[in-house]
């Protein structure tokens, strides 16, 4: 038939895409927050780094700030999915401030882990992208004794007082590929180096990373939606390069430049874990104008993973009136 023919335009919708767990519990934390307590609410950072989420969210009231010297004593604050360090908690603390905690569960699994080794008398490296918040929040558990490395020079360059006494961990959102090598070159220069049970990438970053990984050899082109500013979601555009299959991150459908569509037969659509499904149909509508009708979702595996409330959250559901 026809649609059989290499020549068909079709778009693959890579599954899974877009919001993770922590992505959903995080925005429906500002939610439930607006709608228990009524605006203003206040959100250390961005709650999950996407731009459509954020001033959808700012538009419901809202108010999002780089510190908490920006909220006012005794105001209520949420903290973002990529969490605090003890120093943010000790401010807020300091400052009457009421806290909601949107932190990612897989989030504070690390910084759980980070507390153990330190407490532990190991010397801590980080492998992630140092100006990130998560690192940041990470790193400041023991900032004393963690160094971010983010490259292999950096690994070469690691002095710690003793080489028999160090830990790993690393960022949540970073690409297998890059992990894996950074942890071997700390194995072969620590060789009795201390890890995580499991890896801390968590597991919706390593589902689309292998989805994109499982379709970018029939694709001409991926496009990844996400914000800039959206680590796991700069990974997926990696990934695909990586196989040397050109690949775009795109904040909506309007990112996107005609021509790189140019002799272009099947193009892969995915999302990064903050990007919202809203956006995505927008670029699957848009390349179907584009004569890309025949679009089919490749599912790559399952994922059903939820996340509870925080108990400030479910105890404000339960007193509501
Ligand atoms: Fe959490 Fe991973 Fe999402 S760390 S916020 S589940 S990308």
């Amino acid at each position: 038939t026809i649609n059989d023919s290499p020549k068909t335009k079709r778009v693959l919708l890579l599954k899974p895409r877009g919001f993770c767990a922590g992505v959903v519990r995080a925005v429906d934390i500002v939610k439930i927050a607006l709608d228990t307590f009524g605006a203003p609410i206040y959100v250390r950072k961005e709650i999950v780094h996407n731009s459509y989420v954020v001033n959808d969210l700012a538009e419901k009231g809202a108010i999002f700030v780089n510190e908490l010297d920006e909220v006012p004593e005794g105001a209520r604050v949420i903290y973002s999915a990529h969490g605090v360090s003890p120093a943010v908690r000790a401010d807020a603390k300091a400052r009457g401030l009421k806290v909601i905690d949107a932190t990612c569960p897989l989030v504070t699994k690390v910084h759980v882990e980070a507390i153990k080794f330190a407490k532990q008398g190991y010397s801590l490296v980080l492998v992630g992208h140092r100006d990130h918040e998560e690192v940041e929040g990470t790193q400041g558990e023991a900032p004393d004794v963690t160094q971010v490395v983010s490259t292999l020079e950096e690994v070469d360059a690691l002095v710690v007082p003793d080489p028999e006494k160090v830990a790993y961990l690393t960022q949540t959102t970073l690409s297998l590929d890059e992990a894996k090598y950074m942890i071997e070159a700390l194995k072969k220069k620590f060789p009795n180096i201390h890890g995580p049970h499991a890896q801390d990438i968590c597991y919706a970053t390593e589902n689309r990373q292998v989805a994109v990984k499982n379709v970018a050899h029939g694709a001409d082109l991926v496009l990844v939606v996400g914000s800039k500013n959206s680590s796991n979601s700069n990974r997926l555009v990696e990934v695909s390069k990586n196989l040397d299959t050109n690949s775009y991150l795109i904040d909506t459908a309007d990112a996107i430049n005609p021509e790189w569509l140019d002799g272009v037969n099947t193009v892969a659509v995915t999302a990064g874990a903050s990007a919202p499904e809203v956006l995505v149909k927008d670029v699957v509508e848009y390349l179907q104008g584009m004569g890309y009708g025949d679009v089919n979702e490749v599912e790559v595996m399952p994922e059903n993973v939820r996340f509870g409330l925080p108990p400030e959250i479910v105890q404000a559901i339960a007193s509501a009136p």
